[in-house]
């Protein structure tokens, strides 16, 4: 074991959400990541302008594979995916539920063993505006009220921000993404450490989809959110991948921290 603990046992009956740090990756890891995309993908790669964004994406869309390729005993660099509608990527032969997300510094993936699953990653901004105008724009009255009861304005863009990364996680795991109407829900943020955060649905079809689970971790400077629809009852876990754990994935054998 080179780091972090081993997975033992039913593993695979968990969601699971992994975040690497991409800051904590050499040009070589990026490279032996990068070498695990398919052409589609390293075009994609190719295309963004600055490094930060590009470094990513090859770490988003390489440990989705090294992570989905671990999960169903395949090679990473066999695994095809198309989209849905609404752009959800899925696995074109079929297998679990899966959702990836990338921003600069960190990308996470989250895989569900049941159901669907989505999961976004932030930045917890240092701007010290709330952008309120944003959140009535956007949000659901039940929001926009959650942030105006706080009283200063770091309380504020904090809450916004835990806010708005839970709602992603929820429109990615329907897979609608912006086509859904974003007041169509209420999230509130947990408030201590035992609690998770909560969902409120005013929409008859969002109610109907299923049993809602939501998780929000803070790791540094980022949130992480993960939302599942009718997944395990247990917590989903959150797991923090290093370069070293990514060599150990590749063998099929999730180590982590
Ligand atoms: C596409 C969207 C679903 C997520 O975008 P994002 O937060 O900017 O970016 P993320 O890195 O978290 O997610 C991007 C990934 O989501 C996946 N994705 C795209 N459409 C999706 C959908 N309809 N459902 C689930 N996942 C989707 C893709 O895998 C994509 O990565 P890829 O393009 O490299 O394959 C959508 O919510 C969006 O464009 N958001 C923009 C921000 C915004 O206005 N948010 C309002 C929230 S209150």
């Amino acid at each position: 074991m080179r780091d972090g603990i081993a997975m033992r046992g039913d593993w695979r009956n968990e969601t699971i959400i992994v975040s690497l740090s991409v800051d904590g990756l050499g040009s070589r890891d990026l490279a032996s990541l990068h070498q695990l995309l398919d052409a589609g993908e390293q075009g994609r790669a190719a295309s963004f302008h600055f490094d930060a964004d590009r470094h990513s994406y090859i770490a988003a869309h390489g440990l989705l594979r090294l992570f989905l390729g671990a999960w169903m005993g395949r090679s990473p660099t066999q695994l095809a995916f198309n989209t849905g509608t609404w752009g959800k990527p899925a696995l074109v032969r079929g297998g679990a539920p899966f959702s990836i997300s990338h921003t600069r510094g960190m990308v996470a993936v989250a895989i569900a063993p049941q159901g669907d699953v989505g999961v976004d990653v932030e930045q917890l901004s240092t701007r010290r505006e709330p952008e309120l105008e944003i959140a009535d724009r956007w949000f659901s009255p039940q929001e926009v009220a959650q942030i105006t009861a706080l009283e200063t304005d770091a309380e504020k863009r904090e809450r916004f921000m835990r806010i708005w990364n839970l709602k992603e996680a929820v429109i990615k795991a329907t897979g609608r993404g912006l086509s859904q109407e974003l007041a169509g829900f209420s999230v509130t943020p947990a408030t201590d450490d035992s609690s998770s955060p909560s969902l409120e649905c005013h929409e008859e079809w969002l109610r109907q989809a299923g049993h809602w689970q939501l998780e929000q971790w803070q790791q540094g400077k980022y949130l992480l959110s993960v939302a599942g629809i009718n997944g395990p009852t247990t917590k989903p876990r959150h797991l923090k991948v290093t370069a070293d754990g990514l060599a150990a994935l590749a063998d099929g054998v999730p180590v982590m921290a």
